[in-house]
Protein backbone atom coordinates (compact mmCIF):
# COMPACT_ATOMS: atom_id res chain seq x y z
CA UNK A 1 0.00 0.00 0.00
CA UNK A 2 1.64 3.61 -0.84
CA UNK A 3 0.06 6.63 -0.48
CA UNK A 4 -0.53 7.65 -3.92
CA UNK A 5 -3.27 4.27 -3.90
CA UNK A 6 -5.36 6.90 -1.53
CA UNK A 7 -7.98 7.07 -4.33
CA UNK A 8 -7.36 3.52 -6.28
CA UNK A 9 -10.06 1.27 -5.29
CA UNK A 10 -14.00 1.57 -6.11
CA UNK A 11 -15.69 2.05 -2.66
CA UNK A 12 -14.34 3.99 0.35
CA UNK A 13 -15.17 3.45 3.68
CA UNK A 14 -14.20 6.69 5.65
CA UNK A 15 -14.21 5.69 9.30
CA UNK A 16 -12.30 7.09 12.71
CA UNK A 17 -13.26 8.44 16.20
CA UNK A 18 -16.38 10.57 16.90
CA UNK A 19 -15.30 14.35 15.50
CA UNK A 20 -11.34 13.60 13.73
CA UNK A 21 -12.64 14.87 10.51
CA UNK A 22 -14.31 11.94 8.75
CA UNK A 23 -16.82 14.15 7.22
CA UNK A 24 -14.47 16.41 6.30
CA UNK A 25 -11.90 14.01 4.99
CA UNK A 26 -14.56 12.25 3.38
CA UNK A 27 -15.87 15.23 1.63
CA UNK A 28 -11.95 16.01 0.69
CA UNK A 29 -11.26 12.60 -1.07
CA UNK A 30 -14.46 13.06 -3.08
CA UNK A 31 -13.30 16.48 -4.57
CA UNK A 32 -10.04 15.07 -5.12
CA UNK A 33 -11.06 12.28 -6.70
CA UNK A 34 -13.22 14.45 -9.15
CA UNK A 35 -10.17 16.75 -9.63
CA UNK A 36 -8.29 13.53 -10.90
CA UNK A 37 -11.17 12.45 -13.17
CA UNK A 38 -12.92 10.30 -11.64
CA UNK A 39 -17.44 10.46 -11.96
CA UNK A 40 -17.77 10.33 -7.70
CA UNK A 41 -20.80 9.67 -5.42
CA UNK A 42 -20.50 10.68 -1.60
CA UNK A 43 -22.40 8.92 0.56
CA UNK A 44 -23.94 10.14 3.93
CA UNK A 45 -25.08 7.24 5.87
CA UNK A 46 -26.72 9.03 9.24
CA UNK A 47 -28.80 11.17 8.09
CA UNK A 48 -27.11 14.03 9.81
CA UNK A 49 -26.75 16.72 6.49
CA UNK A 50 -23.13 17.38 7.22
CA UNK A 51 -22.74 16.97 3.99
CA UNK A 52 -25.81 19.81 2.82
CA UNK A 53 -23.93 22.21 5.29
CA UNK A 54 -20.18 22.07 4.27
CA UNK A 55 -21.31 22.39 0.43
CA UNK A 56 -24.39 24.80 1.08
CA UNK A 57 -26.72 22.85 -0.64
CA UNK A 58 -30.54 21.68 -0.02
CA UNK A 59 -30.89 18.65 2.53
CA UNK A 60 -29.13 15.33 0.42
CA UNK A 61 -31.63 12.72 0.45
CA UNK A 62 -31.94 9.07 -0.97
CA UNK A 63 -31.62 10.14 -4.72
CA UNK A 64 -28.55 11.16 -5.62
CA UNK A 65 -28.06 14.65 -7.17
CA UNK A 66 -24.90 16.27 -8.95
CA UNK A 67 -23.94 18.86 -6.86
CA UNK A 68 -20.51 19.99 -8.70
CA UNK A 69 -19.50 18.19 -11.76
CA UNK A 70 -19.09 15.18 -11.95
CA UNK A 71 -20.12 14.87 -8.20
CA UNK A 72 -22.90 13.61 -6.91
CA UNK A 73 -24.44 13.21 -3.09
CA UNK A 74 -26.64 11.35 -1.98
CA UNK A 75 -28.25 10.28 1.80
CA UNK A 76 -28.95 6.69 2.58
CA UNK A 77 -31.19 5.17 5.55
CA UNK A 78 -32.50 2.28 5.97
CA UNK A 79 -35.85 3.17 5.71
CA UNK A 80 -35.16 4.37 1.75
CA UNK A 81 -33.06 1.15 1.26
CA UNK A 82 -35.36 -1.35 2.80
CA UNK A 83 -37.82 0.01 0.39
CA UNK A 84 -35.93 -0.08 -2.53
CA UNK A 85 -34.29 -3.88 -1.42
CA UNK A 86 -38.35 -4.57 -1.17
CA UNK A 87 -39.48 -3.15 -4.67
CA UNK A 88 -36.21 -5.02 -6.31
CA UNK A 89 -37.78 -8.11 -5.28
CA UNK A 90 -41.24 -7.74 -5.16
CA UNK A 91 -41.46 -5.16 -6.93
CA UNK A 92 -44.09 -3.08 -5.03
CA UNK A 93 -43.13 0.10 -4.51
CA UNK A 94 -45.71 1.47 -3.62
CA UNK A 95 -47.01 -1.05 -1.61
CA UNK A 96 -43.88 -1.39 0.49
CA UNK A 97 -43.81 2.98 0.60
CA UNK A 98 -46.87 2.21 2.72
CA UNK A 99 -45.82 -0.88 4.82
CA UNK A 100 -42.05 0.17 5.23
CA UNK A 101 -42.77 2.45 8.15
CA UNK A 102 -41.09 2.82 11.17
CA UNK A 103 -42.33 -0.41 12.99
CA UNK A 104 -41.35 -2.61 10.29
CA UNK A 105 -38.14 -1.26 9.99
CA UNK A 106 -38.14 -1.76 13.46
CA UNK A 107 -39.29 -4.98 13.33
CA UNK A 108 -36.67 -6.32 10.23
CA UNK A 109 -33.78 -4.99 12.46
CA UNK A 110 -34.81 -6.92 15.60
CA UNK A 111 -35.58 -10.15 13.86
CA UNK A 112 -32.25 -9.93 11.97
CA UNK A 113 -30.08 -7.58 13.89
CA UNK A 114 -27.23 -6.14 11.65
CA UNK A 115 -30.06 -5.70 8.72
CA UNK A 116 -30.45 -2.25 8.30
CA UNK A 117 -26.25 -2.23 8.31
CA UNK A 118 -26.72 -4.89 5.19
CA UNK A 119 -29.05 -2.40 3.63
CA UNK A 120 -26.88 -0.14 3.15
CA UNK A 121 -23.65 -1.69 2.47
CA UNK A 122 -26.48 -2.60 -0.44
CA UNK A 123 -27.58 0.13 -1.70
CA UNK A 124 -23.23 0.90 -1.61
CA UNK A 125 -23.31 -1.80 -3.30
CA UNK A 126 -25.49 -0.86 -5.79
CA UNK A 127 -23.81 2.22 -6.80
CA UNK A 128 -20.97 0.76 -7.47
CA UNK A 129 -21.72 -2.31 -9.80
CA UNK A 130 -23.98 0.03 -11.82
CA UNK A 131 -22.94 0.59 -15.41
CA UNK A 132 -24.26 3.49 -17.70
CA UNK A 133 -26.16 2.07 -21.24
CA UNK A 134 -22.69 1.77 -22.85
CA UNK A 135 -20.93 -0.69 -20.23
CA UNK A 136 -19.06 1.73 -18.27
CA UNK A 137 -19.55 2.13 -14.88
CA UNK A 138 -21.77 5.00 -13.68
CA UNK A 139 -19.14 6.09 -10.78
CA UNK A 140 -15.55 5.42 -10.95
CA UNK A 141 -15.72 6.22 -7.13
CA UNK A 142 -17.58 5.87 -3.95
CA UNK A 143 -16.86 7.55 -0.72
CA UNK A 144 -18.96 6.48 1.97
CA UNK A 145 -19.08 8.79 4.87
CA UNK A 146 -18.98 6.18 7.29
CA UNK A 147 -20.09 5.38 11.31
CA UNK A 148 -17.38 5.89 13.70
CA UNK A 149 -14.88 3.07 14.08
CA UNK A 150 -16.38 1.31 17.38
CA UNK A 151 -19.30 0.52 15.12
CA UNK A 152 -17.46 -0.21 11.77
CA UNK A 153 -16.05 -3.52 12.97
CA UNK A 154 -20.12 -4.77 13.19
CA UNK A 155 -21.03 -2.63 10.64
CA UNK A 156 -18.81 -5.04 8.23
CA UNK A 157 -19.22 -8.12 9.99
CA UNK A 158 -23.53 -7.49 9.48
CA UNK A 159 -23.67 -9.48 5.93
CA UNK A 160 -21.41 -12.05 7.29
CA UNK A 161 -23.91 -12.24 10.50
CA UNK A 162 -26.71 -12.33 8.43
CA UNK A 163 -24.83 -15.00 5.64
CA UNK A 164 -25.06 -17.72 8.93
CA UNK A 165 -28.57 -15.78 10.32
CA UNK A 166 -30.34 -16.33 6.77
CA UNK A 167 -29.14 -18.95 5.07
CA UNK A 168 -31.47 -19.47 2.18
CA UNK A 169 -33.29 -17.23 -0.28
CA UNK A 170 -32.56 -13.87 -2.01
CA UNK A 171 -30.99 -11.98 0.89
CA UNK A 172 -28.12 -14.90 1.60
CA UNK A 173 -27.25 -14.25 -1.83
CA UNK A 174 -27.14 -10.79 -1.50
CA UNK A 175 -25.10 -10.65 1.74
CA UNK A 176 -22.53 -12.73 0.12
CA UNK A 177 -22.00 -10.08 -2.60
CA UNK A 178 -21.54 -7.52 -0.10
CA UNK A 179 -19.22 -9.74 1.87
CA UNK A 180 -17.22 -10.12 -1.60
CA UNK A 181 -17.39 -6.26 -2.57
CA UNK A 182 -15.41 -5.37 0.97
CA UNK A 183 -13.26 -8.25 1.49
CA UNK A 184 -11.72 -7.26 -2.18
CA UNK A 185 -9.03 -4.89 -2.00
CA UNK A 186 -9.04 -3.96 -5.67
CA UNK A 187 -12.92 -2.73 -4.70
CA UNK A 188 -12.79 -1.74 -1.24
CA UNK A 189 -10.66 0.29 1.06
CA UNK A 190 -11.41 0.88 4.68
CA UNK A 191 -9.97 4.62 5.00
CA UNK A 192 -8.86 5.40 8.60
CA UNK A 193 -8.98 9.23 9.90
CA UNK A 194 -7.01 9.88 13.07
CA UNK A 195 -5.50 12.85 14.85
CA UNK A 196 -2.00 13.00 16.54
CA UNK A 197 -3.23 12.56 19.81
CA UNK A 198 -3.41 9.47 22.43
CA UNK A 199 -7.16 8.25 22.24
CA UNK A 200 -7.71 8.19 18.36
CA UNK A 201 -4.09 6.89 17.69
CA UNK A 202 -4.14 3.86 19.56
CA UNK A 203 -7.96 3.35 18.47
CA UNK A 204 -6.43 3.42 14.66
CA UNK A 205 -3.45 1.35 15.51
CA UNK A 206 -5.71 -1.67 16.96
CA UNK A 207 -8.18 -1.11 14.39
CA UNK A 208 -6.25 -1.38 11.30
CA UNK A 209 -5.15 -4.42 12.30
CA UNK A 210 -8.75 -5.91 13.38
CA UNK A 211 -10.17 -4.94 9.87
CA UNK A 212 -7.05 -6.81 8.68
CA UNK A 213 -7.69 -10.01 10.44
CA UNK A 214 -11.71 -9.61 9.12
CA UNK A 215 -9.43 -9.53 5.95
CA UNK A 216 -10.53 -5.92 4.80
CA UNK A 217 -8.05 -3.92 3.10
CA UNK A 218 -7.10 -0.90 5.36
CA UNK A 219 -5.80 2.24 2.96
CA UNK A 220 -3.31 4.98 4.00
CA UNK A 221 -3.93 6.13 7.10
CA UNK A 222 -5.15 9.72 6.91
CA UNK A 223 -3.94 12.08 9.82
CA UNK A 224 -6.30 15.54 10.30
CA UNK A 225 -5.49 18.86 12.13
CA UNK A 226 -1.39 18.36 11.67
CA UNK A 227 0.14 21.29 13.21
CA UNK A 228 2.65 22.46 10.93
CA UNK A 229 5.68 23.52 13.08
CA UNK A 230 5.92 26.91 13.96
CA UNK A 231 9.46 27.06 15.61
CA UNK A 232 12.58 26.68 14.15
CA UNK A 233 15.37 24.70 15.43
CA UNK A 234 16.72 28.15 17.36
CA UNK A 235 13.45 28.81 19.10
CA UNK A 236 12.89 25.26 20.08
CA UNK A 237 16.20 24.53 21.82
CA UNK A 238 15.50 27.82 23.29
CA UNK A 239 12.23 26.58 24.81
CA UNK A 240 13.65 23.36 25.83
CA UNK A 241 16.32 25.12 27.66
CA UNK A 242 14.28 27.40 29.65
CA UNK A 243 14.06 31.06 28.46
CA UNK A 244 12.99 33.38 31.24
CA UNK A 245 10.65 36.29 31.42
CA UNK A 246 13.76 38.93 31.29
CA UNK A 247 15.64 36.90 28.06
CA UNK A 248 12.22 37.55 26.25
CA UNK A 249 12.01 40.76 26.95
CA UNK A 250 15.22 42.04 26.12
CA UNK A 251 15.35 40.02 22.74
CA UNK A 252 11.73 41.29 21.77
CA UNK A 253 13.14 44.88 22.78
CA UNK A 254 16.48 44.67 19.76
CA UNK A 255 13.56 43.53 17.19
CA UNK A 256 11.90 46.98 18.12
CA UNK A 257 9.19 45.04 19.89
CA UNK A 258 7.98 46.50 23.38
CA UNK A 259 6.80 43.82 25.53
CA UNK A 260 5.44 43.33 29.27
CA UNK A 261 7.20 40.92 32.04
CA UNK A 262 3.14 39.90 31.26
CA UNK A 263 3.47 39.73 27.80
CA UNK A 264 6.42 37.87 27.66
CA UNK A 265 4.95 35.34 30.30
CA UNK A 266 1.83 34.64 28.14
CA UNK A 267 4.47 34.51 24.93
CA UNK A 268 6.52 32.09 26.67
CA UNK A 269 3.46 30.22 28.09
CA UNK A 270 2.16 29.88 24.26
CA UNK A 271 5.52 28.38 22.90
CA UNK A 272 5.98 26.19 25.60
CA UNK A 273 1.83 24.75 24.89
CA UNK A 274 2.89 24.66 21.10
CA UNK A 275 6.05 22.79 21.89
CA UNK A 276 4.45 20.30 24.25
CA UNK A 277 1.98 19.86 21.17
CA UNK A 278 4.68 19.01 18.36
CA UNK A 279 6.43 16.86 20.80
CA UNK A 280 3.28 14.82 21.59
CA UNK A 281 2.91 14.85 17.30
CA UNK A 282 6.09 13.46 16.77
CA UNK A 283 5.47 10.28 19.39
CA UNK A 284 2.14 9.96 17.69
CA UNK A 285 3.70 9.59 14.52
CA UNK A 286 6.22 7.19 15.89
CA UNK A 287 3.31 5.04 17.42
CA UNK A 288 1.32 5.22 14.09
CA UNK A 289 4.23 3.11 12.51
CA UNK A 290 3.31 0.42 14.41
CA UNK A 291 -0.03 0.38 12.05
CA UNK A 292 2.51 -0.69 9.26
CA UNK A 293 -0.06 1.13 6.71
CA UNK A 294 1.77 4.97 5.24
CA UNK A 295 0.25 7.92 6.56
CA UNK A 296 -1.23 10.89 4.97
CA UNK A 297 -1.38 14.09 6.81
CA UNK A 298 -3.89 17.10 6.40
CA UNK A 299 -2.56 20.33 7.80
CA UNK A 300 -4.60 22.15 10.67
CA UNK A 301 -6.78 24.49 8.91
CA UNK A 302 -7.69 27.67 11.21
CA UNK A 303 -10.75 28.60 10.48
CA UNK A 304 -13.79 29.16 12.04
CA UNK A 305 -16.22 28.04 9.57
CA UNK A 306 -15.19 24.56 7.72
CA UNK A 307 -16.88 24.31 4.60
CA UNK A 308 -16.24 24.07 0.73
CA UNK A 309 -12.97 26.23 0.39
CA UNK A 310 -11.54 25.14 3.46
CA UNK A 311 -12.32 21.18 2.46
CA UNK A 312 -10.93 21.80 -1.46
CA UNK A 313 -7.84 23.01 0.50
CA UNK A 314 -7.59 19.80 1.92
CA UNK A 315 -8.72 18.25 -1.28
CA UNK A 316 -5.86 19.78 -3.39
CA UNK A 317 -3.54 18.14 -0.67
CA UNK A 318 -4.95 15.13 -1.56
CA UNK A 319 -4.21 15.02 -5.24
CA UNK A 320 -0.54 16.23 -4.31
CA UNK A 321 -0.37 13.24 -2.41
CA UNK A 322 -1.67 10.87 -5.44
CA UNK A 323 0.40 12.32 -7.86
N1 LIG B 1 -8.05 19.96 8.90
C1 LIG B 1 -8.81 20.63 9.79
N2 LIG B 1 -8.35 21.78 10.35
C2 LIG B 1 -9.09 22.45 11.25
N3 LIG B 1 -10.30 22.06 11.67
C3 LIG B 1 -10.82 20.93 11.16
C4 LIG B 1 -10.10 20.15 10.21
N4 LIG B 1 -10.88 19.08 9.88
C5 LIG B 1 -12.01 19.18 10.61
N5 LIG B 1 -11.98 20.28 11.38
C6 LIG B 1 -13.02 20.74 12.34
O1 LIG B 1 -13.53 19.65 13.05
C7 LIG B 1 -14.95 19.64 12.96
C8 LIG B 1 -15.45 18.22 12.96
O2 LIG B 1 -15.13 17.62 11.71
P1 LIG B 1 -16.08 16.50 11.09
O3 LIG B 1 -17.49 16.89 11.19
O4 LIG B 1 -15.53 16.19 9.75
O5 LIG B 1 -15.76 15.31 12.12
P2 LIG B 1 -16.44 13.87 12.17
O6 LIG B 1 -15.36 12.90 12.52
O7 LIG B 1 -17.21 13.61 10.92
O8 LIG B 1 -17.42 14.06 13.40
P3 LIG B 1 -18.64 13.09 13.84
O9 LIG B 1 -17.98 11.93 14.54
O10 LIG B 1 -19.43 13.95 14.73
O11 LIG B 1 -19.34 12.68 12.58
C9 LIG B 1 -15.27 20.41 11.67
O12 LIG B 1 -16.50 21.04 11.74
C10 LIG B 1 -14.17 21.42 11.63
O13 LIG B 1 -14.53 22.56 12.37
MG1 LIG C 1 -19.27 13.19 10.62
Amino acid sequence: METRELLDPRVLFVTGKGGVGKSTVAAALALAAVRTGRRTCLVEVEGRQTMARVFGTEPWDFDEREIRPDLFGMSVDPEASLSEYLDMFYGARRISKLVVGSTAVEFATTAAPGIKDVLLIGKVKELERRREPDGRFAYDLIVVDAPPTGRIVNFLRAPDATTELVNVGPIRGQAQSLVDMLLDGARTHLQLVTLLEEMPVEETVDSAEALRELGVTVGPIIVNRALEPGLDEEARAALVDGLDNGEVVAAAGEAGVDLTEEDAERLLARGERHLHRLELEERMRERLRGAHTPVAELPFLASREFREPQVSALADRLVELTA
